[in-house]
């Protein structure tokens, strides 16, 4: 089965036949929402919407252990996590959609390991790349599948939110060698990792990051959730390409 974590823009997913709905209990608490069950192209999948079925959870208040833990309760084969970015780079346009290969945290006070129990021997994951490797590829070839176009490789820089950065804090990202800027991506890739899932990342830019591109004196909220749902619409192309590619 594959799974699907949906983000800003994608609080369900209109192409999936839904079969039902479940509430899974975790040791770290609830998830954001009832997992859905359903078939896409006649295929097994569950999804989650990460900020709750109404976006009502800001990203330093999700529950990501208790997400992951819950997904990976039902054994997926890949863990497809949408989430949108503002883009740094000059190539991440609103619009673009991009399969980060590296991630810088950011982030803090967060739940951000499985590992924190004193009663266990100490553990360290290898993290030298973040994502896995061969669920980056399948979503690139469904890309292509589906003719979308779509950057192969970038830096996502996870921010703790839910303010949006200063210009100087993205110069400061570009330095650091980030591409695009979101919210979500920490501890959730880390947790994924901690688990074993085969978990990648499709980012969609939804605008230019703060001080980018025409937005020098601010970042134009308003014409955000226009950008997402569009882009939202060659998401939804992808991940059905995603089902039929992933058995190849
Ligand atoms: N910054 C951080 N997170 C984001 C942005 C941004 O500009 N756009 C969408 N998520």
């Amino acid at each position: 089965m594959l799974a699907i974590i949906g983000g800003s823009g994608l609080t369900q997913l209109s192409c999936l036949e839904i079969s039902h709905r479940q509430i899974i209990r975790t040791p770290y608490g609830e998830p954001s929402g009832p997992l859905t069950f359903g078939k896409l192209r006649n295929e097994d999948i569950v999804f989650l919407a990460r900020h709750g079925h109404g976006h009502t959870i800001p990203p330093h208040a999700i529950n990501y252990r208790a997400n992951l833990w819950a997904l990976h309760s039902l054994k997926p084969c890949h863990v497809i996590a949408v989430a949108s970015v503002g883009g740094i780079h000059a190539d991440l346009a609103p619009g673009q959609l991009v399969v980060p290969h590296q991630i810088v945290d950011y982030t803090y006070g967060r739940h951000f390991t499985f590992f924190d129990s004193t009663e266990h021997r100490v553990t360290h994951i290898d993290f030298t790349l973040p994502y896995c490797q061969q669920t980056r590829s399948l979503l690139l070839r469904a890309a292509q599948k589906a003719n979308e176009t779509i950057r192969d490789g970038g830096v996502y820089a996870a921010t703790q939110g839910p303010r949006l950065e200063t210009a100087a804090e993205i110069d400061r990202l570009e330095r650091d060698g980030a591409d695009m800027v979101g919210m979500t991506g920490m501890p959730e890739t880390a947790l994924a990792r901690e688990l074993g899932l085969n978990y990648a990342t499709l980012a969609v830019v939804a605008n230019h990051a703060a001080g980018r591109g025409a937005n020098v004196n601010g970042i134009p909220l308003k014409e955000i959730s226009a950008v997402l749902e569009q882009a939202m619409v060659k998401v939804r192309n992808i991940l059905e390409q995603v089902v039929s590619c992933h058995g190849d």
